[in-house]
């Protein structure tokens, strides 16, 4: 089984979702303030009314500032909608598209997450890309076949380990307090990692895979340490700067 390089330097990374006031940034500050020599990259994904002002206080730090969803155009007549070029002009380092809350609640279909990874890749910008199965997916034991199919349908032909991370987020786990066993953490992405290399050949094996759904402080040491989990998505416990730093501690030693 082909296995990531040792060199992958993990990302953890934290969406706000629809969370967060100008009050709220002081967590950013605090999370700002206890990177130090942290082995891994630390990511917070705030709502677009924040970003400015995140990226600002981010600046020459070790923390890095992401989008959350974009349009695939560069601009136009696309009210309430927002380019990669302009996140990318607000201080954005990455965007997450493909989010289950995106494919669910806005219909985002492969297609469409493939363009706004695309669109993230041309303003020069990280993709998070988020794929995953629903409890009734999982049920009928489809879990392998639906994470492979968005994955062959949600990447752009310019991924790169650099400019792509790829997140694997059971939407049944995500806010509920669930989490897969290690071993099917381990299933999915071996499996992933295995299509990523078909796909890409070497390159394929340094693309970083994050586990998302329900990572807290409690369960970060099981999940972080699996082969293969490169890092993790967090939504609930990237709110607070203690929450977030508990995930870190456990998982990479801070
Ligand atoms: P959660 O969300 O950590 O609150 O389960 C994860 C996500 O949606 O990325």
């Amino acid at each position: 089984m082909p296995h990531v390089a040792p060199s992958v330097r993990p990302l953890v990374a934290g969406n706000w979702k629809m969370n967060g006031t100008r009050q709220s940034l002081g967590e950013a500050e605090a999370v700002r303030e206890a990177l130090g020599d942290i082995p891994c990259d630390v990511m917070l994904c705030p709502p677009a009314t924040l970003l400015g002002a995140m990226a600002t206080l981010a600046s020459g730090s070790r923390l890095q500032v992401g989008a959350q969803d974009c349009h695939d155009r560069t601009s136009g007549a696309f009210t309430g909608d927002l380019s990669a070029e302009m996140l990318a002009d607000a201080g954005a380092f990455a965007i997450i598209v493909g989010h289950s809350e995106r494919r669910t609640l806005h219909s985002d279909r492969d297609r469409d997450v493939r363009a706004k990874a695309a669109a993230a890749h041309r303003a020069g910008l990280m993709a998070i890309i988020c794929v995953g199965e629903t409890a009734g997916e999982r049920r009928a034991g489809l879990t392998l076949a639906v994470v492979q199919r968005q994955l062959a349908g949600s990447l752009p032909p310019t991924v790169t380990p650099a400019n792509t991370v790829i997140a694997y987020e059971p939407v049944w786990a995500i806010g509920t307090g669930l989490t897969p066993t290690s071993s099917d953490v381990a299933a999915v992405h071996a499996e992933m990692r295995r299509l990523l290399c078909e796909q890409f050949g070497e390159p394929g094996a340094t693309i970083r895979l994050l586990y998302g759904g329900s990572v807290k402080a409690a369960n970060a040491h099981e999940l972080l340490n699996i082969a293969d989990v490169n890092g993790a998505l967090v939504g609930g416990a990237s709110l607070l700067a203690a929450d977030f730093l508990g995930i870190l501690k456990n998982a990479y030693g801070v």
